[in-house]
């Protein structure tokens, strides 16, 4: 789905996420949802917790996880928690305990990513491969998604759902969830914004497979995938995202 702007993109992803919510909540009495990090949710999620929006979900029943974390404090300027906590949790009234944020402080990124790896079979529970109602995802221009970079170990995982993935392109370590358990969700929403993926939006989606050096082309949910695209990012396209 093509949108004209940034306010379109955030009023339509909220829609899409009202909707997959009460639905989830109505079935089974929880919305599970993996928030996407970087600069484009903000503006969602602060729509989210307007008072236009925040009364039409029931918070105390949505679970609130995220699809990656760089390694840093929780309260770090570029912690995805942090983003999400100030333009969201802060905002809403939401238990503490149904936020599960990447535990950063451990001693290293492997420890923290097996750390979150049980916090979500816990969650989902250990006989049950995870399986999130809605998982919201930003990409790059370099074509990443979460934290699968390009070219990166993680791209290969199989069996693990929440790992460390050493990106040395950036010299840093993120952590994110894999393949595996992005492709199980019911619903994946890419949001994306700016000209500067462009280029990359139509390799992904009209180019020849290559998933190494395009990770969002290895999204395939199980369940739905929309794309919602600010115009200028999806300005390379040749045929308009249906
Ligand atoms: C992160 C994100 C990352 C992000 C893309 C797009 O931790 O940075 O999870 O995958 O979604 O880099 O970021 P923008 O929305 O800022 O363009």
């Amino acid at each position: 789905m093509i949108v004209e702007d940034l306010e379109e993109l955030r009023r339509v992803a909220a829609v899409k996420f009202v909707d997959v919510a009460n639905n989830a909540i109505n079935e089974k009495g929880r919305f599970q949802v993996s928030l996407a990090g970087g600069s484009t949710p903000r503006s969602l999620y602060r729509l989210l917790a307007s008072a236009e929006y925040r009364e039409k979900i029931d918070w105390s029943k949505v679970f609130l996880f995220f699809g990656d974390e760089r390694f840093v404090p929780p309260d770090h300027p570029d912690s995805n928690y942090r983003m999400a906590k100030e333009n969201l949790f802060d905002l809403i009234d939401i238990p503490d305990a149904n936020i599960f944020r990447w535990p950063t402080e451990n001693v290293n990124a492997e420890q923290a990513g097996a750390e979150y790896e049980r916090t979500l079979n816990d969650f989902f529970g250990s006989d049950t491969f995870a399986r999130f109602d809605l998982i919201l995802l930003g990409m790059g221009a370099d074509g990443h998604t979460a934290s699968l970079f390009p070219n990166t170990a993680a791209l290969n995982e199989e069996q693990r759902i929440a790992v460390a993935n050493r990106v040395d392109r950036l010299d840093t370590t993120r952590l994110t969830l894999t393949f595996p358990v992005i492709n199980n969700a019911a619903n994946v929403v890419f949001l994306l914004a700016g000209e500067e993926k462009a280029d990359t939006l139509r390799d992904i989606l009209e180019g020849a497979p290559d998933p190494e050096k395009y990770p969002a082309q290895s999204i395939k949910p199980a369940g739905k995938l929309i794309w919602i695209v600010e115009k200028k990012a999806a300005s390379k396209l040749s045929d308009a995202i249906s």
